[in-house]
């Protein structure tokens, strides 16, 4: 799928002059005129062209004389040329753009009044700005709308065969999806194969359509464009952090639409390396949950008959009340909080500064210790930095990607079109070394099958091969002899034999792949949940960086290693200090100026660094008793841990339990006092995405009944217990943030980020790699498969289980994903019911075939509990960074 040269940025051509209404103007030969003429600021009407994706030509608009030409010439598909004299203006084009805009109308319907594009369509522009009155002949087609898509209608009286659609889904999306297709004498849009639509329903070719052909089933007949209030934020599902508007009438949210949109298609090409502006399934089509009428409306106190609402100044009391007599009946200590990375910034700020500087404990953690600290943590410590090193342009641009443990296209949508867009305009190779046959490696170059789970052993062979190939880089290891010979020595008794025995791959791919990535100027290392929520993420990082460093691109501008974060605002958890192990701007805590420097801002002393507790910990202390009050805030922990890991235990066990959430969740239902929270839609504030740019939240609701943002109920909290918090508005929290970490919000861009390993090499490297090289514990034989439960495209933790956009999408189905080749073996049927049985336990389901997973994988979606099929799976906390890993189990299958 090569793109056409008139418009690839990568296009080396020499620079061109060319004349342009009486104006010299400077391009390259053979790209796009059109691109050409929009770039003096001159805008021509164009339908079918966005500089998204490359030109078709099919509208007729784009009109223009070329000297030397009779006809008007179509600019969008003709190519620049030296010395062209070109002419934009004058009758006689406006008169022929007038006749096309005139064949467009004869054929369609004019149904304005109940079209969803009614005052935002850009055939009633062209019309409006043509003079088009007489429409006498009109023929419109009469054709019955394609309903068939869950998500979207085709109405193709009104589509004038631009072919937006399709090209963005082809070019853009990869997915190539749809087609045009003749029946009933005319041609159509249809989905491949003329069948209702099944594709990742991104969204894109709606946003991208210039009338009213393609309708969202979510919005239809519920607005008129100009009756919505726009409202620019920040998706609050993944950390791709992408910008979208939501648009709201006085009855809530009625659609959310996105920057990508065919008003918006005057563009660089090259600009879209930092992302098209689009959404994903989630972004725009999971916005149900904002207005939902399950949503709290009011604060509730448990009592002896259940649940009964409070109003906010009796429950606040009644919070307060119970934490001051707990503090001081037990010490700081008897309390502890968790709280979501779904929370701003400043909340994520605000939050730890509660429980650090007003009650005193330093037992605090968020849910980017579900993984993400495993990366952060393992970067700062190897390289000095907490993020992910490469940002959105930096990945399109890389010659060699390689991907390891990560489904991307399902976890972080946006960031996988990086990665498409490497392959498509850029020729990047890609290697991609997973257990599914995932979307990415459908696409990519170098697709390598491992065995699920193996990920780890995987990395640490990739690292043998580097070594051992000497594909290594002179400068890098020489600079620090004793940390190589060590890490020689290291990978040296590592046996092959394991290796590939573990991996099921050989060890000839694996050099392959190796010598691909270690050749490749720019290559960049992308890893997520299969490395980071693994057994032994923190040191499988650590294995990561050198494989960077060895083969000499740690270091080196337009490399580096990251990891994909999975909710919106991980990055700003870690970032914002809610980890007892950090204080915001992720200096130690246990460093003392670092405190130090905190508790004079704060005007406080602060916990000593011992006791501390990260999430696995501060659940033990509930159970042993230690630990009398648990916050929580927008965490679930009995919906997301695995019941070995005695959480019902624990949270049933403290005397005083709050939650506090948009929605009453299964943990909630065990709280002594629950919380009214808004969602990210009633909020002001920022999110850090993964590139760690800082995007802002914008409220474009009122709280939902009594609901309250939760900075304010932790302001409220904190001067309660005698410790004024006295924030107006979150814009106040903003300007404490920016005091202390000055240059954070002026992040802007993607800043980039330089390693600086030299510390980490020469400083215990030798005494600690032996340590990560070695293969571990043999799988469990007697349970053949491996079972992983993960997320998909379709959700993002359970928050998207509120959204009935979504739901409807993709429901809790209760079946276990299994290849059919292993079904088969098992002489399972598709209606059978199967018995899985793991270390911890056994349960019954039904199966689904899907083919993608590879032999000895299945597969359940992590947004579900019905079966609580969590339950089978252990937990393996990190020694180094307490995460815990609790998404792979090896089980055995067995026809009930
Ligand atoms: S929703 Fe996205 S994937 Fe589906 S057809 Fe439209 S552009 Fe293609
Ligand atoms: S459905 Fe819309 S975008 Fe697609 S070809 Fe028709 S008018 Fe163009
Ligand atoms: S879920 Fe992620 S990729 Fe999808 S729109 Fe939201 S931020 Fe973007
Ligand atoms: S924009 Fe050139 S033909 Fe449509």
């Amino acid at each position: 799928m090569a793109l056409k040269p008139v418009t690839s940025p990568d296009v080396e051509a020499p620079a061109i002059q060319l004349t342009v209404d009486g104006q010299q103007v400077e391009a390259r030969q053979g790209v796009s005129l059109y691109d050409v003429i929009s770039q003096t600021g001159k805008i021509i009407p164009a339908m079918c062209y966005h500089y998204t994706f490359d030109p078709f030509g099919s509208c007729g608009m784009c009109l223009v004389m070329v000297e030397g030409k009779k006809a008007p010439v179509r600019s969008c598909t003709a190519k620049a040329e030296a010395g062209m004299v070109v002419r934009c203006e004058g009758e006689d084009l406006f008169l022929a753009r007038k006749k096309a805009v005139e064949k467009h109308l004869t054929i369609h319907p004019l149904d304005c009044p109940v079209c969803d594009a009614d005052g935002h369509c850009e055939l009633q522009d062209m019309a409006f700005q043509h003079g088009v009155t007489n429409l006498v002949n009109a023929k419109p087609k009469g054709l019955p709308e394609d309903r068939r898509s869950l998500v979207l209608d085709f109405n193709m009286n009104r589509c004038i065969l631009c072919g937006e659609c399709i090209n963005i889904c082809k070019d853009v999306q990869m997915v190539d999806a749809l087609q045009f297709f003749k029946k009933e004498g005319t041609t159509h849009v249809v989905a491949k194969g003329d069948e209702g639509l099944v594709c990742e329903f991104c969204g894109d070719c709606l946003a991208v359509c210039p009338v009213g052909a393609i309708t969202n089933k979510y919005s239809k007949y519920v607005y008129k464009p100009w009756q919505l209030k726009k409202t620019t934020s920040t998706c609050a599902y993944c950390a791709d952090g992408c910008q979208m508007f939501i648009e709201t009438s006085g009855k809530g949210v009625q659609r959310v639409t996105s920057p990508l949109s065919w008003k918006n298609k005057w563009g660089d090409r090259a600009e879209t390396a930092e992302g098209h502006g689009g959404l994903c399934v989630r972004g725009r089509f999971g916005f149900q949950y904002i207005d939902s009428k399950e949503r709290l409306g009011a604060p509730l106190v448990r009592t002896e008959e259940g649940f009964a609402p409070r109003s906010w100044f009796e429950v606040m009391d009644t919070v307060v009340g119970r934490l001051k007599a707990l503090k001081a009946q037990h010490g700081p200590n008897a309390i502890a909080g968790l709280i979501t990375a779904r929370c701003t910034n400043e909340e994520l700020y605000l939050f730890q500064k509660l429980m650090r500087a007003a009650i005193g404990t330093n037992q605090v953690d968020s849910s980017a210790r579900y993984g993400h600290l495993n990366f952060t943590r393992a970067l700062q410590h190897a390289a000095g930095v907490g993020r992910m090193m490469n940002g959105y342009e930096q990945i399109t641009k890389a010659n060699v990607l390689l991907l390891i443990g990560t489904d991307i296209t399902e976890t972080n949508p946006i960031a996988s079109l990086r990665v498409k867009e490497a392959i498509r305009v850029y020729g990047a190779q890609v290697i991609v070394g997973t257990s599914r046959l995932t979307n990415i490696a459908k696409l990519a170059s170098h697709p390598l099958p491992i065995a699920a789970g193996s990920e780890r052993w995987f990395i640490q062979a990739l690292v043998k091969a580097a070594v051992e190939e000497d594909l290594v880089d002179e400068a890098a290891t020489t600079a620090a002899p004793e940390a190589f010979a060590a890490l020689k020595a290291a990978v040296a008794g590592l046996s092959w034999e394991v290796l590939t025995a573990r991996t099921g791959t050989s060890r000839e791919v694996v050099i392959e792949a190796v010598r691909l990535y270690a050749e490749a100027p720019k290559a960049v290392i992308l890893c997520a949940e299969g490395v980071t929520r693994q057994v032994e993420g923190y040191a499988s990082v650590l294995n990561l960086v050198d494989l960077a460093w060895v083969t000499g691109k740690l270091t080196r501008p337009g490399c580096g290693v990251n990891a994909l974060p999975e909710e919106a605002n991980e990055q700003g958890a870690v970032d914002m200090g809610v980890a007892s192990e950090l204080l915001p701007g992720q200096a130690l805590y246990g460093d003392e100026d670092g405190r130090a420097k905190f508790a004079t801002a704060w005007c406080c002393s602060l916990p000593p660094p011992d006791p501390s507790a990260t999430l696995m910990e501060i659940l033990k202390r509930c159970r042993e008793g230690g630990i009398k009050a648990l916050y929580l805030v927008g965490e679930n922990p009995l919906a997301t841990l695995p019941a070995s890991t005695g959480v019902r235990e624990a949270l049933e066990k403290v005397e005083l339990l709050v939650c506090q959430d948009p929605f009453l969740t299964e943990t909630g239902r065990l709280a002594h006092v629950v919380l009214p929270a808004t969602t990210f839609a009633e909020k002001d504030g920022t999110f850090t995405n993964l590139e760690g740019k800082v995007n802002r939240v914008r409220p474009a609701l009122e709280p939902y009944e009594e609901a309250r943002p939760d900075w304010e109920i932790f302001a409220a909290l904190g001067t309660g217990l005698g410790y004024p918090m006295e924030y107006e508005a979150a814009q106040d929290v903003q300007r404490e943030i920016m005091k202390l970490l000055p240059g954070y919000y002026n992040l802007g861009e993607p800043r980039p980020v330089t390693a600086q390993p030299e510390g980490y090499l020469r400083n215990g490297y030798v005494r600690e790699v032996a340590a990560r090289y070695a293969a571990g514990a043999e799988a469990d034989g007697a349970r053949p498969f491996t079972l992983t439960i993960g997320q998909v495209l379709y959700h993002s933790g359970k928050l998207s289980t509120r959204a009935s956009g979504l739901v409807q999408l993709y429901p809790s189905k209760g079946r276990l994903q299994m290849n059919p080749g292993d079904l088969a073996q098992l002489q399972i049927g598709p209606q059978d019911v199967v018995r899985v049985t793991s270390a911890n336990g056994a349960l019954e389901l039904r199966t689904e075939p899907n083919h993608d997973l590879a032999r000895g994988t299945c597969f359940f979606p992590e947004h579900f509990n019905e079966p609580p099929i969590k339950d089978l799976v252990g937990c393996v906390v990190d020694p180094t960074t307490g995460v815990p890993a609790f998404k792979f189990a090896r089980v055995a299958i067995t026809r009930a």
